[in-house]
């Protein structure tokens, strides 16, 4: 039996692949590349395709006895979502209607699906717990609620059981080095940091600092993707042994502003990393912080990297050796 991983070529999905083949299950990988990289895809049942083309999903599922879907395959910009909103239903939404015909086709009754924190909009309190109001600020955040519905009406018609996880942000790296975060264009704030610190670019912007936060700048949770990759494997055990479904966050409950962030980078790289205060992003909540008690307690789950610096430096270890990333045709190497 294996576990089909939808974006398994993309940042989270490798390094959970990465995981899931430490844990020793069988991968199959179906990714359009649109926004990952074949260096990145660790496993030898490898899918080049789109998660909305029926007839691959056809084919993926009579190859392979399929346990179990892993689906992270998504379009996942916030400011896009606002200015191309289409995009966004289309390839967030249709497809994952589209995976759960298949899956329900074939008789396959567990999936994983990757949410976000996007899906609280701006929170009422801080931390943030899953029974929180949802109320998203973008189309990227409402088509991931969506889908998270839609999983709930699923459960309930045709039996087929979800994790949500709804991470907070998502850095660091594989802790070998070999495979790491290479967005392009790259829009996420620390490896746009470390780009700084490797002289790709001169400053990084620091998006509006007249928030309601002590430094005046946006604070968020940062969670090492390698955390990210254990939860998804509980989250799997989870669906094997109790077959229930749930939506859990995922963060470390602890709140980093964009000037903290800036001089932890400085601290770990000893590199000076100019700073310019710009306008604010549109969409950008002040304060987004995880309670992941939840995550904790029913998945039995326990962040190993939660400490910012070893994000930082987990991060500038994969941009050091990779300064081109997976373009510099390294990356996925051991
Ligand atoms: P990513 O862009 O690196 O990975 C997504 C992968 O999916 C890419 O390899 C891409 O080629 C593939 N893909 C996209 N659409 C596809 C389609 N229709 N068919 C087949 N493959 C397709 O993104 P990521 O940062 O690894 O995020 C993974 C998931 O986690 C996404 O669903 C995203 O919304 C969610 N998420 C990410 C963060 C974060 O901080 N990075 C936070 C919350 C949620
Ligand atoms: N930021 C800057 N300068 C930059 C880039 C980002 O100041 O050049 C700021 C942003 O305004 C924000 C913070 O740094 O306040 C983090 O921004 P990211 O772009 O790294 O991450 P986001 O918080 O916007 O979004 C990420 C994922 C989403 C997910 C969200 C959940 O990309 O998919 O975390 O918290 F929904």
């Amino acid at each position: 039996m294996s576990v089909l991983v939808t974006g398994g070529a993309g940042y989270i999905g490798s390094h959970t692949v990465a995981e899931l083949l430490t844990r020793g299950e069988e991968v199959v990988v179906l990714d359009s590349l649109q926004t990952g990289h074949r260096g990145a895809v660790l496993v030898e049942y490898y899918y080049q395709g789109d998660v909305r083309d029926t007839d691959l999903l056809q084919r993926v599922f009579t190859d392979h006895e399929i346990e179990a879907v892993i689906h992270f395959a998504a379009s996942s910009l916030v400011g896009e979502s606002v200015t191309d909103p289409l995009k966004y239903y289309d390839n967030n939404v249709v497809a994952v209607q589209r995976l759960l015909a298949a899956m329900n086709r074939h008789g396959v009754k567990q999936i994983v699906f990757s949410s976000t924190a996007a899906t609280y909009g701006e929170p009422l309190r801080t931390p943030i717990e899953e029974e929180d109001p949802t109320e998203p600020t973008s189309p990227y955040g409402e088509t991931k609620l969506a889908i998270e519905k839609m999983l709930a009406w699923c459960d309930r018609a045709y039996g087929i059981k979800s994790v949500s996880l709804r991470y907070f942000n998502a850095a660091g790296a594989h802790p070998d080095g070999w495979i790491g975060e290479d967005h392009q264009p790259e829009t996420h704030l620390i490896p746009i940091i470390l780009q700084v610190a490797l002289g790709q670019r001169e400053h990084v912007a620091i998006f509006g600092d007249d928030y309601p936060t002590e430094d005046g700048t946006c604070i968020r949770d940062y969670i090492h993707v390698m955390d990210l990759a254990q939860a998804h494997y509980l989250a799997l055990q989870r669906l094997r042994s109790s077959g229930e479904s749930g939506i859990y966050n995922l963060g470390n409950g602890t709140g980093f502003s964009v000037k903290q962030v800036i001089e932890k980078c400085r601290e770990v790289t000893g590199h000076p990393i100019p700073s310019v205060v710009s306008p604010r992003r549109p969409g950008d909540p002040a304060v987004l912080i995880a309670s992941s008690q939840k995550a904790k307690r029913e998945l039995g789950w326990t962040p190993r990297y939660a400490d910012l610096g070893t994000i930082i430096e987990s991060a500038w270890n994969w941009h050091r050796r990779h300064p081109l990333g997976f373009g510099g045709g390294t990356g996925g190497s051991r």
